[in-house]
């Protein structure tokens, strides 16, 4: 396994993003939603940096229908959060924004549920594979079409422990 980014760099960065988040929503009412299960860590780490006495944690479950390991764009909701969300500021957390298809029909259906806005933060973005136009508010970091794991990313299950991001050489 190569390291990708280590721990060290991972948490550096992700503070970094908490900071930003911290100043944007200004001590706002905020609904963290964590995409599990990839995402459990960089929430962990990440809400520990959001300065924000108003900040509320949700999680929810997802899974897209694979087709040959490509993403077929329909979503599963595995676990929901609540149904109305008027007026609620949602700031999604997923692990990795790869098609698109996962956080486009997220941030489409909160939207719908009245969400008065919703913005995303990812801890890694694989622009060269989007299927779907959408960019996440908060990027940890820009990566290559590489598939990686730890860090919460899974490899068939197995390495979401890993505490650096990795990849098979
Ligand atoms: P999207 O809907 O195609 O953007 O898919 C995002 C989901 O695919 C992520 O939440 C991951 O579960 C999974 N995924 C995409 N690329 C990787 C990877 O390199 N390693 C592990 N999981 C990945
Ligand atoms: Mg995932």
């Amino acid at each position: 396994m190569k390291v990708l980014f280590s721990n060290e760099e991972i948490e550096e960065r992700i503070k970094e993003v908490g900071e930003e988040i911290t100043k944007d929503y200004n001590n706002e009412e905020m609904k963290v939603v964590v995409v599990l299960k990839g995402a459990f860590m960089t929430a962990a780490t990440l809400v520990k940096y959001i300065d924000n006495m108003n900040l509320e944690m949700e999680f929810t479950r997802v899974s897209s229908y694979l087709d040959k390991k490509e993403s077929t764009g329909k979503v599963n909701v595995l676990v929901d959060i609540k149904e109305d969300l008027t007026g609620e500021n949602i700031l999604i957390v997923e692990d990795i924004i790869d098609s698109g298809n996962t956080l486009n029909f997220l941030k489409e259906e909160y939207l719908r549920r009245g969400a008065k806005s919703v913005k995303i933060m990812s801890l890694l973005d694989k622009p060269s594979r989007r299927k779907v136009d959408i960019t996440p508010d908060y990027t940890g970091f820009v990566i290559e079409d590489k598939f990686v794991v730890g860090y919460g990313l899974d490899n068939n299950e197995k390495e979401r422990n890993i505490p650096y991001v990795g990849y098979i050489d």
